[in-house]
Order: C-alpha cells, then sequence, then structure tokens
C-alpha cells in the first residue's frame, strides 16, 4: 500500500484510547485555555485524524515562512500550507507552557487538544502580507481566503499537540466523516491497489461523475474514494449535509456496487486553488489513495487562478520524489449536446462552445433559487430533486 507521506507509518494525532483520552481530559482542567480561531481547529482536526502526517503540531514562524517561500520545512519536509496556529492577542502564558485549546465550533467550547507551546512569535503585518500572498497568489481581500486569513491574528502560536476532540464532524456526519487512519484500513480491507481520490466541495454533477468515471477508466483503478469538504465554507456554498445526500444518490444508481467509498474530512476551505490542491494531494496519500483528480480550476474561486494552474503547480513546484501519489489531470468536462453525453472539451472534434452545456455554480443556484431545475443534461435528475427540495425549504 502507498505509503503515507513522510513517514513509513501513519500517525494521527488523536488519543486513540478512551482511557488516555479522558485522563487528558481531566489534566486539561487545570491548564491554562485558549479558544482558537475555526482555521486552528481545522488544523487540528486534520492532524488528529492523521490527514496531516507527519506533521507533530502547529509550525513556528520560520516553518510557516519557508513553507510559504520554498514548500520546504526547516526539518527538509515537503509541504504547501502553512499549518498554523495564530491569535490575535499575546497570551499571557510562556513558551514551555502545556496549555488546552478550545474548540470555536461546539457549543461550550470544550477541549480540542493540549499543546505544548514551544515559540510564541509576533509576526509582522509584512510577513502576513507575503505569506498570504504565497499561500493564495494575491492578497486581494475579496478573496475569501484571504478575507478569513486576515483576521486570524499576528500572534504564532507553535508547538506539538495531542488531540482530544475530532470536533462536530463525527456527531454531524456519522456516515461519512472518516479518519485517514479509517480510510487506509478501509481501502486494505477492501483490497484495493490502486485507488483514485475525488475531492469536491459541490454536489456531484454529470461533469463530476464523468470525470471520476474516466478516471477509474484510464487508470484501471480498483475503487474510487469521493471525499468531501465536510468543514466550513463560503456563504452561498451548499451545505455539507445536502452535498453528501447529492453524492450518495448518484453513487448509488451510477457507479458499480462496492466500486466507491463516500467520505469526507473535516477542514475549512481555503480557496488557495494551486497551493491547496497539493494539500489536497498529501492527506489524499495519507489517507491511502494513488491518484487524485485534478481538473479545472481546482479548489478555485472567481478568477483568481487560471483554469488549470493547480495541475501545473505539479510540474513546476513539486520536486521528483516529493510525493508518491499521482495526479490525474483532467480538461473541462461537459455535456456535447452533438455526442449526447460528458465529454473532456479537448478531446472532441467539431465542437463550438455552443455545443456544450456550459452552467456556472452562480447560474445553476440562481434557477435553483428560483424553483427551476438544472437541465438533465447538467445534473442528474436524483441530484436535482435533492438541490430542488434544499432550495425550497431555503426559501420559505
Ligand atoms: S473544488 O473546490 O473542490 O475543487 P469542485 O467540487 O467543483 O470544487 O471540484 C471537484 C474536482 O472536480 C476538482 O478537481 C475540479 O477541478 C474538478 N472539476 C469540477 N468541475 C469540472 C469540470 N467541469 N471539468 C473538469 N474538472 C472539473
Amino acid at each position: 500500500m502507498i505509503k503515507p507521506h513522510g513517514s513509513d507509518s501513519l500517525n494521527a494525532l488523536f488519543i486513540a484510547s478512551d482511557t488516555d483520552r479522558n485522563q487528558a481530559l481531566i489534566d486539561a482542567l487545570n491548564l491554562p485555555t485558549l479558544r482558537i480561531n475555526s482555521a486552528a481547529a481545522a488544523n487540528l482536526v486534520m492532524l488528529g485524524a492523521g490527514y496531516f502526517n507527519p506533521l507533530k503540531g502547529f509550525m513556528n514562524l520560520s516553518d510557516a515562512m519557508g513553507v510559504c517561500e520554498s514548500l520546504y520545512t526547516s526539518d527538509g519536509l515537503f509541504w504547501p500550507v502553512p499549518v498554523i496556529n495564530l491569535v490575535n492577542q499575546k497570551p499571557s502564558f510562556e513558551p514551555g507552557s502545556r496549555i488546552a485549546l478550545l474548540d470555536p465550533n461546539v457549543n461550550g467550547h470544550p477541549v480540542l487538544a493540549i499543546m505544548d507551546v514551544t515559540a510564541i512569535e509576533r509576526v509582522s503585518d509584512e510577513q502576513l502580507r507575503v505569506m498570504s500572498g504565497e499561500i493564495f497568489g494575491t492578497n486581494d481581500s475579496s478573496h475569501p481566503g484571504v478575507a478569513t486569513f486576515n483576521t486570524l491574528g499576528n500572534y504564532l502560536i507553535s508547538g506539538e499537540v495531542q488531540v482530544l476532540s475530532l470536533s462536530y464532524f463525527q456527531a454531524d456526519f456519522p456516515d461519512t466523516f472518516r479518519t485517514a487512519a479509517q480510510i487506509r484500513s478501509e481501502i486494505e480491507q477492501r483490497g484495493w491497489q490502486k485507488v483514485v481520490a475525488f475531492q469536491t466541495r459541490n454536489p456531484m454533477h454529470r461533469a463530476h461523475e464523468e470525470l471520476c468515471h474516466m478516471a477509474m477508466e484510464r487508470l484501471g483503478a480498483d475503487g474510487l474514494v469521493v471525499h468531501m469538504l465536510l468543514g466550513k465554507l463560503k456563504q452561498g456554498d451548499i451545505p455539507a449535509s445536502v452535498r453528501d445526500d447529492c453524492i450518495r444518490v448518484m453513487v448509488d444508481r451510477y457507479f458499480p456496487e462496492n466500486s466507491v467509498m463516500v467520505t469526507g474530512y473535516g477542514f475549512d476551505m481555503l480557496y488557495a486553488g494551486p497551493r491547496e490542491a497539493i494539500l489536497h494531494a498529501i492527506f489524499r496519500q495519507n489517507m491511502g489513495a494513488t491518484h487524485l483528480i485534478v481538473g479545472r480550476d481546482h479548489a478555485g474561486v472567481g478568477d483568481y487562478y487560471g483554469a488549470f494552474e493547480a495541475q501545473e503547480i505539479f510540474s513546476q513546484r513539486v520536486p521528483e520524489g516529493a510525493l508518491d501519489i499521482e495526479i490525474f489531470s483532467a480538461d473541462h468536462t461537459a455535456f456535447s449536446k452533438k455526442l449526447g453525453r460528458v465529454v473532456m472539451m479537448n478531446e472532441v472534434d467539431g465542437h463550438t462552445a455552443d455545443d456544450f452545456v456550459l452552467l456556472s455554480g452562480t447560474k445553476v443556484r440562481e434557477m435553483l433559487s428560483n424553483g427551476i431545475a438544472p437541465p438533465e443534461e447538467f445534473s442528474r435528475p436524483e441530484v436535482a430533486k435533492v438541490l430542488m427540495d434544499y432550495y425550497q425549504i431555503e426559501g420559505t
């Protein structure tokens, strides 16, 4: 089976033993507390679930800047996006302290993790600007990722963590949220050798579905892991529970039995396009996938990235051997009215733009809000129904 990133075996930071975890929770009662922001909480869930293997905690300033500028930590680990805990005010505890990190996303703010603080560093506005420029390719505060990043604060608290909870994901998505270790072990049990991962933050429309079919066929894959984002999205994006329902009705009907695992992970969307695509590849390698589909405008938003920049970064910035997982690069897929099926647009001749059914996410949302179902060429009727039901309830 494919090895995790940067180590021979997966080291998830969630304390798996109930006894040890309960003891850690009791110990945490006597520690100084820090309520962290949602971005840092999402990082903890990913560390806890093994997706961010082999990291052991939050990066310090030198690692964060190194990752931004050269995609390497000072220990020589290839990593594309800093995994950091930024706060707005200088805390009262000192480096060397053990502290309890509180969950901002769960009522009552329970303890999410215990952290051994190694450094508290002030990050200048200029350093934050450099970071955001490298991560998002822009400093434009209209970019949703930049806008969030700009609120996180100027104090970087770094150190190793022990994760005591996976936040709200297990309770809210019991059938779908899975840790990297759980997915790895299921892949092993199923005996899959070649495994395609599909990243998504959308309900799966026909273009997504066909992209997965094409990847599986062309790679001769044993299975597909649909791996949806369950964390926070920008306003207007479709909630995870609705996307989950859409994906499940589609997979049940249009994929062979036992060829797909429908799963999700607890992370907030960064909208960092190319850099996020590399992060996506790392955590899919950690869960045991051998290939990740990267299509058009992967993890993008608005017009901030070129349509295929998230593919190009793999040849431009990922050194040979830095990752074991491979990328399945796909062109724009769309329904061809001429051929009566979904195709990769660069693989068909004699087509003009009018020969394809192309609808933007905004257009589809607009149609749904007005009670109009997307056309059958765009969405499977089962998927359209789930979306229509949701938008009807939303509108009332
Ligand atoms: S993403 O932010 O998670 O990337 P989305 O769920 O829309 O957004 O896309 C999931 C994956 O499908 C990404 O790899 C994306 O590039 C790809 N994709 C989505 N729509 C298309 C399309 N029409 N043609 C090619 N690839 C696509």
